[in-house]
């Protein structure tokens, strides 16, 4: 460590293994309108099913927002808020990827405290009270959400996080069981979303101990997981590997930051309508080759924890065979593919320039290891439409 004062404070319980979903109803108060809040793609599904009959079970006859959208905006979280004032809503169970938790954690911190949301997401103005007690529950394996103080919402044409204590979750829930009917694509996309933040967190400027054992800890689990799941989503001890995996590497980001693949993604997933976990599943090797002379050290270990064998290796012959071992992973799960077609639409893209400014502007990419300027952005994206 350099010596400096450092911080770390993640104040989200968390409670995980298979069946937790059913010990929900425990941290709720009785008596107390509860709502519900997923989006449209789970609204009828098995898991909202299982989620709402252990909650009417136990005597909280629950409602369910589900209009919640992809990448939420200002609009979303704008109606979610008034709707959860006029049902006079206490408490709130978010379930379901980054887009209906960010939603709801915003949604339940402007309830309580007096708008408009762009003063707290544009003018850092703080939060004075407490917000809605909120109860977090992953479907998915990749944003980590639920054990984030950032609601990430679109405003103003960006994708722009809200970072303050008063966001992350009271509660987590994170139980395999909802996410065995996880599709393999989508289990491949945040799988692989949840390795760029642990390796973006463990080799970027603002590293700390703690961090870097929960990144440590998350590349391992992916590495020996991510397979499995895609193979056979009903795996349940793999899924519970990865759910745990994604926490890990959600609370490292979040603590320490993510880097230039985060930053090269913004711009993919804004002006070609990626998703997220795909985009960053793709662009992955890259921003890690781009950052490997700045680490090779931690590049090296990466690649032991991804089950390379680095014995008798050069430092510098380790860390490239972490970007082998990548590129490996996404070839068996199934996205070299679609890595082929990002490259393609590159290829066919006479604005990469603006992508390239657009990545150099992300805040995110402050805490990469290596400077990237807008032209270095512009280069990556052409080798990688070249490769
Ligand atoms: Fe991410």
């Amino acid at each position: 460590m350099k010596g400096s004062i450092t911080t770390f404070g993640m104040p989200t319980e968390i409670i995980s293994g298979p069946g937790a979903h059913n010990r929900i109803p425990e941290f709720l108060v009785p008596g107390k309108n509860t709502l519900l809040v997923t989006d449209k793609g789970l609204a009828d599904s098995d898991i909202v099913l299982k989620v709402t009959s252990v909650l009417n079970g136990a005597g909280f006859p629950v409602k369910v927002a589900s209009d919640i959208t992809p990448n939420p905006d200002e609009e979303t979280v704008n109606r979610l808020t008034a709707y959860l004032k006029e049902n006079s809503i206490f408490q709130v169970v978010a379930l379901g990827g980054g887009s209906p938790l960010d939603a709801a954690k915003a949604a339940c911190a402007m309830v309580t405290n007096e708008g408009p949301l762009e003063d707290y997401q544009w003018n850092n103005k703080p939060f004075t009270k407490p917000p809605l007690l909120l109860i977090a529950v992953p479907t998915t394996a990749g944003t980590g959400s639920e054990v984030t103080g950032v609601a990430v919402i679109t405003s103003r044409n960006a994708k722009k996080g809200i970072k303050k204590r008063e966001i992350f979750p009271e509660i987590a829930v994170i139980d395999p069981e909802l996410m065995v009917s996880l599709p393999g694509f989508l289990t491949a996309t945040t799988g692989m979303d949840a390795l760029t933040h642990a390796v973006e967190a463990y080799v970027g400027k603002n590293t700390h101990p703690i961090t870097d054992s929960l990144a440590v800890s998350a590349i391992r689990l992916i590495g020996g997981n991510l397979r499995k799941v895609v193979e056979n989503g009903s795996d349940l001890q793999a899924r519970e590997n990865m759910a745990m995996a994604s926490t890990l590497a959600g609370i490292a980001m979040d603590q320490a930051g993510l880097g230039i693949v985060h930053s090269l993604s913004g711009p993919v997933c804004s002006f070609m309508h990626l998703a997220h976990g795909l985009a960053n599943a793709v662009l992955l090797p890259f921003g890690m080759e781009y950052n490997l002379s700045a680490r090779y050290k931690r590049f090296a270990v990466i690649a032991e924890l991804l089950g390379g064998d680095t014995g008798g290796m050069k430092e510098e012959d380790a860390a490239k065979l972490s970007l082998k071992l990548v590129h490996r992973l996404l070839d068996d799960i199934g996205l070299s593919g679609e890595l082929e077609k990002v490259r393609q639409a590159f290829k066919e893209r006479k604005d990469l320039h603006v992508f390239g400014e657009s990545a150099a502007d992300m805040f995110l990419i402050r805490n990469n290891p290596r400077p990237a300027s807008a032209e270095e952005c512009t280069e990556l994206f052409s080798i990688i439409a070249g490769g």
